[in-house]
């Protein structure tokens, strides 16, 4: 089975439980693109996916609280990309559950997509700042 995400060094914000929950997410994501490899029956590949979202969710919420105890100026727009891709995840979801849209590579090829940016975009600049606050306290 290929993965579909490596974890990478460049990941990393150096923040440990976002750094551990980051690399749940991409085991989460990989073991639904296998699922998809190995031509997973709807309801194994519903239920991947629903981990996926679930954990997602709750990593969100970890990260918001974070950014909120720690002051970070950006949390608003950081929170928005978050409920982007929690409606985007939600509509997935529902369309693979009621068998409108049933799920294919297409859909891991958006999460993928979706993670690299988020994680290499907004992720690493407040792993960024949170380096320096803890540098500076
Ligand atoms: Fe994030």
């Amino acid at each position: 089975m290929s993965a579909l995400i490596e974890w990478n060094s460049v990941f990393y914000t150096e923040h440990q439980v976002i750094d551990q929950q980051h690399q749940q997410m991409i085991g989460l994501l990989n073991a639904l693109h296998g699922c998809l490899e190995n031509t997973g029956n709807s309801r194994d590949l519903s239920e991947q996916l629903e981990a996926l979202c679930n954990f997602t969710m709750e990593h969100f919420a970890t990260e918001e609280q974070v950014m909120a105890k720690m002051g970070y100026p950006h949390l608003e727009r950081h929170k928005a990309q978050h409920e982007l891709l929690a409606a985007k995840a939600r509509e997935l979801n529902q369309s693979s559950l009621n068998g409108q849209q049933p799920l294919c590579c297409d859909v891991t090829e958006q999460l993928r997509e979706w993670m690299l940016d988020h994680f290499l975009g907004e992720d690493r600049e407040l792993g960024l700042f949170l380096q320096q606050k803890s540098r500076s306290s």
